[in-house]
């Protein structure tokens, strides 16, 4: 079986995605700055903790696993801190991937699955978002993924690099039997802080309920993150096959609203969920659904847990699994 570098491996959408191509029987070998990820995610035999901008030591290790394709997660992910540091989300999410390119080319490796994100389409024209609507990101984070993304479109026509590019829309869920979850610090997303409402008492402040929206609260697309961590699978095997580079939205292509992902937290555990209304987040758009039609009739990817209950289920039976570790 092929061998797979998995950046950010220690990550949330990271970890999930080892863990599914070991099962599938790759080799995998993680590289993780544990800046933001966690050491436990990762089984230690495969994990080097290593900052992607070492070039040198990174193409060595890319030739000595012999590797024959990357997946790369690491990077920076908070829209709002972005927002407050845009070069420090350029140097780690550019320089690092450039970084990273640069150490693959070396080693001859030329195969990349690439995390983008729907935050490259900003506030989208039509919703469902197909992935031919332009680039318009309004945020620094939207910004260096998009970067990233152009980079990767110069290489594959001048440096037979091939590349697929996910744009991932809210992933969320958990795969609790294997000990993988949500876990960031500070947390920001919606479902954890929903989880952590309950379990706390504390509210959770919801963000606006004056969007043009059925209810007033924003709607988003929620992945569960194991079909994202399958479509990765798929994207790879996809390249491994001489497959061309191509890009692929990564979503349920169903909305759900603050309010009814708060409804199904208080379905699924039982409880209310203490919460204020408050004003709205900058940088929201009111909605955000995929269209990912062409992933599903290109690759043949389907989402299995699409429902947002069994999301939240899952995210709760790892919630609580932390609180009791
Ligand atoms: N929300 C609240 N209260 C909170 C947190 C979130 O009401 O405390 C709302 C937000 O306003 C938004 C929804 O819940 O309407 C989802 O918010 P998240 O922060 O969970 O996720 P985002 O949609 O903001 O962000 C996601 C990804 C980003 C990506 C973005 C694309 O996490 O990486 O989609 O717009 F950039």
């Amino acid at each position: 079986m092929p061998t797979i570098l998995v950046t950010g491996g220690a990550g949330y959408i990271g970890s999930h995605t080892r863990y599914f191509l070991q099962q599938r029987g790759y080799r995998v070998v993680v590289l993780d700055s544990l800046e933001r990820g966690f050491r436990e995610a990762v089984p230690n035999e495969i994990l080097h903790v290593l900052d992607l901008r070492n070039t040198e030591t990174i193409a060595m290790l890319l030739k000595t696993e012999k590797v024959d394709a990357a997946i790369h997660f690491a990077g920076y992910i908070s829209v709002g801190e972005s927002t407050k540091d845009p070069e420090k989300y350029f140097v780690n999410n550019v320089s690092g991937s450039l970084s990273l390119f640069e150490a693959m080319l070396h080693a001859d490796v030329r195969k990349l699955v690439f995390s983008s994100t729907a935050a490259a389409y900003g506030v989208p024209d039509h919703v469902p978002i197909r992935e031919d609507q332009p680039f318009a990101p309004i945020n620094p984070y939207g910004e260096s993924k998009v970067m990233v993304e152009k980079i990767l479109g110069w290489m594959d026509k001048y440096q037979d690099f091939r590349s697929v590019r996910l744009r991932y829309f809210n992933a969320c869920g958990a795969e609790p039997e294997a000990g993988l979850g949500e876990r960031h610090d500070p947390e920001t997303h919606l479902i954890p802080l929903l989880l952590t409402a309950v379990q706390t008492g504390k509210p959770i402040t919801l963000f606006g309920d004056d969007y043009p929206t059925p209810d007033g609260t924003c709607i988003r697309d929620y992945i569960h993150v194991s079909d994202l961590a399958a479509a990765h699978i798929y994207a790879v095997e996809y390249l491994l096959n001489a497959g061309a580079s191509d890009v692929f939205n990564v979503g349920t292509g169903v909305g759900a609203s603050v309010k009814e992902v708060l409804e199904a937290v208080e379905r699924v555990t039982g409880k209310p969920v203490p919460f204020t209304m408050g004003p709205r987040r900058e940088g929201d758009p009111p909605s955000l659904v995929a269209d990912s039609t062409k992933l599903q009739t290109k690759l043949g990817w389907k989402p299995q847990r699409a429902e947002l209950d069994r999301i939240i289920s899952d995210a709760w039976q790892f919630a609580q699994s932390l609180k009791t570790s």
